[in-house]
């Protein structure tokens, strides 16, 4: 018997109409074709960057909802600073978070970089890339910053790693939260 509606699980308030139809692809369709990519599974990485309020966020959650079927998901969305605080909670119960989130075929991370980083902070998206990069699982991570901008965040080796697994393309447009 399923228990939650698709439509429920993990799906922040603010966004559980968004679906990747509700979305006005007029001035990216260039990211609507590296989306389909990444839903065929040719990409393994797609990176969405943009200014603030352009529907990266609207995209991530849109693709986290296909990969719902009942109360099963084959991805795990999480925002950056939900996914630090839950590896590092893991430190004290004697919990290897990175270890669980590997049976993921899917991770989306929302927000990379935003806010200030400790050094732990970047050992925990180092090892995240890593993990997937070595186990051929997809991850989808949007941000704020140029590409040159996270190379600085983030350091050059992390990065070529994050290029070199997929496509990183910008998400254009006005910042629609002025809509509201
Ligand atoms: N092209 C679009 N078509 C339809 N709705 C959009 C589009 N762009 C943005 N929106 C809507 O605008 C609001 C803000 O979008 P969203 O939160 O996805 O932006 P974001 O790029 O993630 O911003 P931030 O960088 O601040 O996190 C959401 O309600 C989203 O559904
Ligand atoms: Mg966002």
């Amino acid at each position: 018997m399923r228990k939650y509606s698709k439509a429920v699980i993990g799906v922040p308030p603010r966004f559980r109409g968004v679906t990747l139809e509700t979305f006005d692809w007029k001035e990216n369709a260039g990211v609507l074709s590296a989306v389909e990519r990444f839903e065929r599974r040719e990409l393994q990485l797609l990176g969405l960057y943009g200014r603030p309020g352009v529907g990266k966020t609207h995209i991530a959650i849109s693709l986290y909802r296909e990969s719902i079927y009942g109360a099963i998901s084959n991805a795990l969305f999480l925002e950056v600073s939900e996914l630090f605080n839950m590896v590092k909670s893991g430190y004290g119960e004697n919990r290897n978070v990175l270890e669980e989130l590997r049976v993921y075929p899917l991770l989306i991370i929302d927000d990379l970089m935003s806010g200030n980083c400790s050094a732990t902070d970047m050992e925990i998206i180092a090892e995240i890339i890593k993990e997937r990069y070595i186990s051929k699982k997809q991850l989808l991570v949007t941000t704020n910053l140029l590409p040159n901008e996270l190379e600085r965040a983030l350091g050059y080796h992390e990065l070529s790693r994050l290029f070199g697994m997929g496509s990183w393309v910008e998400v254009k447009g006005e910042d629609r939260r002025m809509d509201v």
